[in-house]
């Protein structure tokens, strides 16, 4: 890698360095693991606060800090996002019933760098239209990453979940996206879930993001709850996400946030 580059392209976003990467696989694995083991907890009769507890022990047990609790007042580990709750869901005291999915949603900053990740779940038995919902969600975020690699756009990105989801006759939220991250949580680009060829930034090899699809089964649009952070569909469809972060290298990606156990999807380990 060539290390005079421009600290910023023309976009405002940031190129890091080949040593940076092994600072976000560090803190990218630890959020993965702790995703790893959430997964025995979510079981019908369980709630999401404890759930969330338990993600807030492990994060500190880690000796990491957790990017979530302060920021922009949000106080938990975790945003865990139930059935209609497209993202942001906040922990509560409620039951987890039979069928219902859910995303887990977690950040970690591990010797200043950010991973972030999420993942779906089910309590109990996965229903069937939630199983095609889940692994469209699941693939639609491959497709994307399958995209990334110098020279291509963020715009190919986005068209490839795009095309995918809809193909699935599924839609793609427009209301939240991806980000930069890396030393900072939330930098540019916006990464966003659809768009077209060859629009938008061009990638470049050092570039840290995530890619985080929110896929529902009915129409794309959401609204925010009173509580201004869960937001949820407005047709009340079903809707699921999964995240990763990665980093753009010389000829492709870097995944910082694979599952050490392999049990990024809830029918896998
Ligand atoms: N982890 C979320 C993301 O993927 C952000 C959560 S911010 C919070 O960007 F405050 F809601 F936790
Ligand atoms: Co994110
Ligand atoms: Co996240």
């Amino acid at each position: 890698m060539d290390d005079s580059r421009a600290q910023l392209t023309k976009d405002g976003i940031r190129l890091y360095q080949q040593v940076d990467f092994a600072g976000m696989h560090k803190a990218g694995k630890l959020a993965a693991e702790i995703l790893d083991r959430v997964a025995p907890l979510v079981y019908p009769g369980q709630t999401t606060a404890v759930i969330d507890k338990a993600v807030e022990d492990m994060v500190t047990e880690a000796g990491a800090i957790s990017a979530t609790i302060g920021y922009k007042g949000y106080r938990h580990a975790t945003c865990i996002s139930v059935n209609h709750v497209v993202c942001h869901g906040i922990p509560s005291d409620k039951k987890l019933h039979d069928g219902d999915i859910l995303n887990v949603d977690v950040t970690v900053i591990v010797d200043g760098w950010f991973g972030d990740t999420s993942r779906m779940y089910v309590a109990g038995k996965m229903p069937r239209k939630a199983e095609r919902l889940v692994q469209v969600t699941h693939d639609a975020l491959f497709k994307g990453i399958e995209a990334v690699k110098p020279g291509n756009t963020f715009g190919d990105i986005g068209h490839a979940i795009q095309a995918y989801v809809e193909g699935n006759r599924m839609s793609v939220v427009r209301d939240f996206c991806g980000h930069g991250l890396g030393r900072v949580f939330h930098a540019p680009p916006n990464v966003l879930h659809y768009g077209r060829p060859g629009t938008g930034p061009v990638l470049e090899e050092g570039m840290f993001f995530t890619i985080e699809p929110m896929v529902n089964l009915g129409r794309p649009e959401t609204k925010v709850l009173a509580d201004d952070w869960t937001a949820v569909t407005r047709d009340k469809s079903l809707s699921a996400q999964f995240e990763h972060s990665i980093g753009v290298t010389a000829d492709g990606f870097e995944i910082f946030t694979l599952s050490p156990a392999g049990k990024f999807h809830p029918t896998w380990g």
